[in-house]
């Protein structure tokens, strides 16, 4: 168990318990842990495996931030901010509603001045709905603010992005969430570099081979690149390969630096009880694809493949909704049995 390694790792202050972690059904193995000088880490970062890194200092000058810090600093901007009347916050993307009529998102979004987050977190008792803010970092952010970020550990993460051929920096993400919030597993095009600054985040992994155990949404649904199974409650029936997922987990902490490999599937709690919990993401593109394309492909690869054949047909059909009977045509009664 994931926790119990952490705890000979990090001795008995590791600073949260695992009655604070929620229950699922399947097994996982503890993402290694280690400083980001131990000669293991680029063999882990090289063969897109997670890792965490406890002492890259990379957001060193955010770890004494708080509510009350943010506030008083982060200036009169505006903050995305989802609101859900569950724990789980299913990511959805807006601009694909459209194609998806009967979609009901269980989460809805608000713009308020961080001011405005701050005073609802303290009321809400009285309505029960939960919180989680995730803003881009942008320029209108105060000068303190400024500073902070400035002393980042650039010099790290610029070495990384090099070392690794991976593009631009395209984003900063502030995180700030509710004791017990959860992103329900999904992937992202991008490697990330998921730097936690306040409070515990378990983070539970999966490789992008198991694509055939977690059945993502349809690329053209709002909630393409999500998985379409309920851990608390699997429907085995409409998805019997998640009987066979083997998860990677962690618990991050102040100072901790989490790489998810581009690609991989990652479930994220704020841990139960633990009070409110800060991350701030560093988002690269990934390695331009090389000249000469090896073989066997990767699984990632035929990911990216799938994604680019659900997209050519939704093109080529001209309505999403074709996509799916189009697929089923081409494959019944002729890929999906043995040929005699
Ligand atoms: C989270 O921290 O809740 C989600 C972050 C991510 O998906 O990258
Ligand atoms: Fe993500």
């Amino acid at each position: 168990m994931a926790a119990e390694e952490q705890q000979q790792q990090s001795g008995d202050n590791r600073g949260w318990s695992e009655a604070q972690l929620r229950n699922y059904t399947f097994a996982t193995k503890a993402i290694p842990r280690m400083s980001h000088s131990d000669p293991r880490v680029d063999a882990l970062i090289d063969n897109e495996e997670p890792v965490v890194l406890t002492d890259t200092n990379l957001v060193y000058p955010a770890l004494k931030w708080d509510l009350e810090y943010l506030q008083e600093n982060i200036g009169d901007g505006v903050f995305s901010v989802y609101v859900a009347k569950t724990h789980k916050f299913l990511y959805y993307d807006e601009k694909k509603m459209s194609n998806f009529k009967n979609f009901k998102p269980k989460s809805r979004r608000e713009e308020m001045k961080f001011s405005e987050f701050v005073e609802t977190l303290g009321k809400i008792d009285q309505h029960d709905e939960r919180y989680y803010l995730q803003q881009t970092l942008n320029d209108t952010v105060g000068k303190k603010i400024v500073l902070d970020f400035l002393g980042f550990n650039w010099n790290w993460a610029n070495k990384q992005q090099t070392k690794w051929n991976w593009g631009q920096l395209t984003s900063n993400l502030l995180l700030v969430g509710m004791e017990g919030n959860v992103t329900p597993a999904h992937y992202d095009e991008q490697q990330n570099f998921f730097a936690q600054i306040k409070g515990y985040k378990r983070c539970i992994l999966f490789p992008p081979d198991q694509f055939d155990c977690l059945y993502p949404y349809p690329v053209h649904h709002p909630c393409d690149r999500q998985s379409q199974v309920d851990f608390e409650n699997p429907d085995y029936e409409r998805f019997p390969n998640f009987r066979n997922i083997v998860g990677y987990e962690t618990v991050v902490g102040p100072g901790d630096v989490l790489h998810i490999p581009m690609y991989w599937w990652h479930h994220i709690e704020s841990l139960l009880n633990g009070g409110i919990t800060i991350t701030v993401n560093f988002w690269y593109k990934g390695a331009p694809t090389p000249k000469k394309i090896e073989y066997p492909l990767k699984s990632h690869q035929k990911v990216a493949i799938m994604r680019n054949i659900e997209k050519m047909l939704g093109e080529a059909l001209g309505e999403p909704q074709e996509v799916g009977p189009l697929l089923r045509m081409m494959i019944k009664g002729r890929y999906d049995q043995p040929y005699s």
